[in-house]
């Protein structure tokens, strides 16, 4: 079990009503807020007019971002930071997905950002200097709510990058709010959850107990209740449960003691989105399974962690280690499948013309030398190739 330092400044306010917080979340932050939301989702459920009547009730100065993309363009992260500059706004209030919450990070340390916007989006720097952001969480997802990142694209230059801006000062979870996600975004979403546990469930680390049994537990909560939630959108305890695991999975809990893999699935998803702008989960969930598979093939002594999957968060059993492993794969497999989730990539009308170099940027400068299995971009090329 290797050595950890960890912080989560971000108070996290869960469950129905909690939204009662935000008058006084707010008012110890200021009085002038930016407040930033997506493509209308929250007009149509309603959460707007119940923000709104809050902050005008409150006496705050409310100035508006609206229209941030799935996939947050640099263009909204410069408009916003506009908008705050011009505005003197204390605070940022993001209500929606981890697309509004990812570009809010962004602006709220763009304002402090000596330079140009896209440079800081590129180059690490870790957390930054940042104006204070208060999020209402729309969509189980990206665990944005609960971590420190963002992921911001440029579609000029087709790049996706993730880096770290600053942590939520405080997030109203509220199930409730989840209601009204698509089918499509709550299958798509719990791929990420999911995907956030694999990237660090499946690593070389054997001794980190802890973390290991959160992992199988997030997981196990996702195949329980993902087909609840698709059956009957509005039943709590399944909106609640993915609400929570979206929040732990990505928070670097499921990841104490356990060496870095470098993420590679994600790694190689922020290229598919960067190129073809689709959405981040079903990117996921159709690289998964292909990766599983091509490292078993190729390092046959990663098998162990392939039968401790299948073991104990499928409940399968028997002798034949190899096909124990891939029997956990295929049950992944048909959950995505029966989830709604297309099959591959060319469901989504992606050819392989970029493959070569959407790899040798998931892997630049050899990124992925020590993931769980070394990937070369060869090997990446390959992945992608399978999923066609
Ligand atoms: O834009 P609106 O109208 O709000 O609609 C959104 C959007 O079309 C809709 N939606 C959200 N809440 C809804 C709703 N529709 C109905 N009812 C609601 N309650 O869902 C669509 C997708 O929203 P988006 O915010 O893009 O989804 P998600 O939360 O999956 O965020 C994806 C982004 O986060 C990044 C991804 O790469 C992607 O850019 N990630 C961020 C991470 C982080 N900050 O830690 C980690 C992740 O691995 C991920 O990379
Ligand atoms: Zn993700």
């Amino acid at each position: 079990m290797l050595n950890y330092v960890h912080e989560i400044p971000t108070k996290l306010y869960f469950g129905k009503g909690q939204i009662s917080h935000l008058d006084e979340i707010l008012r110890s932050l200021g009085k002038k807020v930016l407040l930033t939301y997506g493509g209308g989702s929250i007009k149509k459920m309603g959460l707007y007019d119940t923000v709104i009547d809050i902050l005008k009730k409150g006496g705050f100065e409310v100035t508006e971002l609206s229209g941030i993309e799935p996939n947050p363009r640099i263009e909204s992260v410069e408009e916003g930071v506009r908008l705050c500059k011009e505005n003197n706004i204390d605070v940022i209030l993001a209500v929606g997905g981890g697309s509004t919450i990812d570009c809010s990070k962004a602006i709220a340390a763009g304002v402090f950002y000596d330079g140009d916007l896209w440079d800081m989006v590129a180059s690490y720097h870790g957390t930054l200097k940042a104006l204070p952001l208060v999020d209402i969480l729309t969509l189980s997802a990206t665990g944005s709510e609960y971590d420190g990142g963002g992921v911001i694209t440029n579609l000029k230059t087709h790049e996706k990058i993730g880096n770290s801006y600053t942590y939520p000062y405080a997030s109203i979870c509220d199930p409730t709010y989840t209601f009204s996600v698509s089918k499509y975004q709550t299958a798509s979403g719990t791929a990420d959850i999911m995907s956030h546990i694999f990237e660090g469930y499946f690593s070389r680390t054997e001794d980190s107990d802890l973390s290991d049994h959160i992992a199988e537990g997030v997981l196990k909560t996702a195949i329980k209740y993902l087909p609840v939630a698709l059956k009957e959108p509005d039943n709590y305890t399944a909106r609640a449960n993915l609400m929570a695991i979206s929040s732990v999975a990505c928070s670097g809990i499921p990841q104490y003691g356990k060496q870095d893999t470098g993420w590679p699935c994600h790694a190689m998803e922020h290229e598919l989105s960067a190129f073809y702008d689709i959405t981040h989960g079903i990117g996921l969930a159709i690289l998964t399974p292909r990766w599983m598979r091509f490292i078993l093939e190729k390092d046959p002594s990663c098998t162990w962690r392939f039968v401790r999957f299948a073991k104990n968060v499928w409940g399968l059993d028997g002798d034949d280690e190899k096909a124990l492993a891939i029997a956990g794969i295929e049950k992944l497999e048909e959950f995505f499948a029966q989830s709604g989730i297309p099959k591959n990539l060319t469901e989504l009308k992606i050819t392989d013309e970029h493959f070569e170099e959407m790899a040798a940027h998931a892997n630049d400068g050899n990124y992925l030398k020590d993931a769980f299995v070394a990937l070369t971009n060869e090997d990446i090329v390959e992945i992608y190739k399978a999923c066609l």
